[in-house]
């Protein structure tokens, strides 16, 4: 498929409405850092859908309004947040041309924590999609489910890359891979559960708050000194390659593949951050504290527990849901949680 594919009807009749929509974040396990012009990859990457962090927008349009967009987070007025929507909105008018015919009221909550540092772009952005898709069927006649959610994932990658990847459940791919059918650099689709063991199926996201609040580096200046990073090409080679052993991986259930992979992902990104010009740090001192204590903790027990980061100080803490994880559990509240901030965690799953 190509971009022409998502141009829209210009058959259209709108009218005042008011629709709802929830999407959920995702933590990637093979890493997208590093992007090409309209929010084209630099390589493909695959996440893990999460259960339980979540956005709930609701999307207010007053048909034939001068254009104009308001956004509420939590009940409180964002101008910085509506001024970014309105500039998406523009972008995508070709693909949507009732799009600017009207005003909107947004209002979006997140099921997590503000200040906690977990992405809500890939959520937030999702769930405006979904909503201009609801508002899209019923101004221009409904498409099949698939289509839509197509279309969704496409608009969503336009307004924050990672977040088109949320739009399925599960393990989801977005970036052209040989190694997965369907694969494209437009949008996500969903990585075929038929090649997935069930161990990966029932899987543990705790989210250590490391660090709340603002970071010192946005996702937007970080893809961007990709561009000057004399490993980047070297990085997104290996990223394309870890798609081999991670297809591999998933068929056959090899758990202690699984973590190393995903350690060395997480571990990757960081240093790719600390190798830019200028060089940036998102780690803290609890970050690294968390990692080795995790890292004795495997060598002493033999338990699957292990972690993977995003943009971020905070420490997705991975391990599966099998009935035999009270150690671990045990683990991370005695003795991990005192390296957050305000014994910050977010318990997340992963099933499907
Ligand atoms: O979607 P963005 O632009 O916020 O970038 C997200 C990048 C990472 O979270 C670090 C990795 C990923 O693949 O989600």
């Amino acid at each position: 498929m190509t971009t022409q594919d998502f141009i829209g009807k210009e058959n259209f009749t709108i009218h005042t409405q008011t629709v709802s929509e929830s999407c959920p974040s995702n933590i990637a396990l093979i890493k997208y850092w590093g992007k090409y012009a309209d929010q084209i990859p630099a390589n493909p990457s695959i996440s893990y859908t999460l259960n339980h962090c979540k956005t709930n927008t609701s999307m207010e349009f007053t048909a034939n309004e001068t254009f104009s967009v308001q956004t509420f987070l939590a009940g409180n007025e964002e101008v910085k947040f509506a001024e970014k929507i309105e500039k998406y909105f523009r972008n995508i008018e070709q693909y949507l041309p009732w799009i600017l015919k009207g005003k909107y009221i947004i209002r979006t909550e997140n099921t997590f924590p503000h200040s906690s540092g977990i992405a809500s772009s890939a959520s937030g952005f999702g769930a405006i999609a979904k909503c201009l898709m609801a508002l899209d069927a019923s101004f221009t006649g409904k498409n099949s489910e698939e289509e839509s959610l197509r279309k969704a994932s496409f608009l969503a990658r336009l307004g924050s890359g990672s977040a088109c990847r949320s739009l399925y459940n599960g393990l989801v791919v977005w970036g052209k891979t040989h190694e997965v059918e369907e694969s494209s650099d437009l949008f996500g689709v969903q990585y075929p559960d038929a090649e997935v063991h069930e161990v990966f199926k029932n899987f543990n996201d705790w989210v250590l708050l490391i660090h709340e609040g603002q970071k010192s580096v946005s996702s937007t200046v970080g893809h961007g000194l990709m561009n000057t990073n004399p490993y980047a090409e070297r990085r997104f080679q290996e990223a394309r390659e870890n798609f081999v052993p991670m297809k591999e991986i998933l068929k056959n259930g090899d758990m202690e593949r699984f973590i190393k992979l995903v350690e060395h992902e997480a571990l990757t990104l960081h240093a790719m951050m600390m190798m830019s010009d200028p060089a940036f740090i998102l780690m803290k001192t609890g970050t690294l504290e968390v990692i080795n204590k995790v890292w004795d903790f495997r060598r002493e027990t033999g338990m699957s527990l292990f972690f993977t980061l995003d943009a971020g100080a905070n420490v997705h803490l991975l391990f599966p849901s099998n009935g035999s994880e009270e150690q671990i559990k045990n683990f991370i509240e005695s003795e991990l949680l005192q390296h957050t901030q305000k014994n910050g965690v977010v318990k997340d799953v992963m099933k499907f």
